[in-house]
């Protein structure tokens, strides 16, 4: 396991904190894991206290976008030390998504030690209270500075955390969503698979719009045949359809692999549920509801953890779903996935990376 230099705050933030009143991604912690990448390689990398950094006008990543990111999360155990959550997964997501826009790749063992170290040096900004956690955001993009679309020469690796509470204000309640038929967020052959920031672009005026409707996200619809159901762009989608677990396949290339997603497939199949990541329309969603199958609707991913559908409208018209309650599914799916992260239950896959202290 490498050990990475620490130099400390001298001037902690921890004071500032409204622990009772965290919300997503407004407070940032002491410190941050940094390294940079020059002449064909990644510097030793060091933790260094959260600060402003120096930028150009000629940034090329302001320009044209050549970044990505990760979302993890450590949980406070209960028998002590903290709980991260299969961070070898989201390393390896992370050079996925480096691949497919030109990033070169980061040691995946290095990058879980140094974010072990990050959340040792900063413990005490993990929260205390269950349903909340210490969100670790790596970010890498191109550093150089030129105007040239082409792939920059030098680069910056990034792990900052945040300590949050849910993601939605509906916390565990059902969230209503607006099926967006305009726009699209990604398509085959594109970047909908990478975690990276002009997905996140893409999306912004549709959930703008949903937002004052009422809605807390959109459901995206393929961009290609525009009938098939992708995803929420904060998370996967499932639903329930006849006691069975379906979800969108990776297999059209526009959606991302969410390391949620993959735990939910696990553990249904582990559970005897009828598992299947397959195309699914629109239309076959709404035929469900309307012949009174569509059992269950749920969001999954790092932020919104298990995040129950109770609503989906679409073309005028609100579809309820479960008595806009979350399902059983839907909770026995949040319990096991939160009950080992903090420890409460035993990981029998080996998807905890326990941190002491
Ligand atoms: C996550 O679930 O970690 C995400 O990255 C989604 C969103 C906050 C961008």
């Amino acid at each position: 396991m490498s050990e990475f230099k620490v130099s400390e705050t001298v001037n902690s933030k921890l004071k500032t904190v409204d622990w009772n009143n965290l919300r997503f991604g407004v407070y940032f912690s002491d410190h941050v894991f940094i390294t940079k990448y020059k002449d064909g390689k990644w510097d030793e990398g060091n933790i260094v206290p959260y600060g402003s950094m120096p930028m150009e006008p000629g940034l090329c990543t302001l320009h044209y976008g050549q970044t990505i990111f990760e979302g993890l999360k450590a949980f406070r155990a209960v028998n002590g030390g903290a709980n991260i959550f299969r961070p070898d997964k989201n390393a390896h997501r992370l050079n996925n998504s480096a691949a497919m826009v030109c990033i070169p790749p980061y040691d995946e063992d290095k990058l879980v030690s140094a974010m072990k170290q990050l959340v040792k040096v900063d413990k005490q900004w993990i929260p205390q209270h269950k349903g909340q956690s210490l969100y670790l955001r790596p970010v890498m993009f191109g550093s150089s500075n030129f105007l040239g679309v082409t792939a920059s020469s030098e680069y910056m690796l990034i792990v900052m955390t945040s300590p949050v509470a849910s993601y939605y204000a509906e916390g565990l309640n059902p969230i209503k969503i607006l099926v967006e038929t305009e726009r699209v967020r990604a398509v085959t052959g594109g970047l909908g698979m990478a975690k990276t920031a002009g997905n996140y672009a893409a999306s912004l005026l549709a959930g703008q719009k949903a937002h004052q409707k009422g809605y807390s996200q959109v459901l995206w619809i393929d961009g290609v045949n525009r009938k098939y159901v992708d995803e929420v762009g904060a998370m996967n989608i499932m639903f329930v359809i006849n006691d069975e677990l379906i979800t969108p396949s990776l297999d059209r290339g526009a959606i991302l692999a969410g390391v949620t997603r993959d735990s939910v497939l696990t553990l249904g199949r582990e559970f005897g549920m009828k598992v299947t990541e397959r195309d699914i329309t629109l239309l076959e969603v709404l035929d469900a509801h309307k012949n009174g199958v569509l059992q269950e609707v749920f969001g999954t991913g790092t932020a919104a953890v298990i995040s129950p559908v109770g609503m989906l409208h679409h073309s005028g018209k609100d579809y309820e779903i479960n008595g806009m309650k979350i399902g059983p599914v839907a909770q026995k799916f949040y319990d096991t996935i939160t009950g080992m992260q903090y420890g409460e239950i035993p990981d029998t896959r080996a998807w905890i990376q326990h941190i002491d202290f």
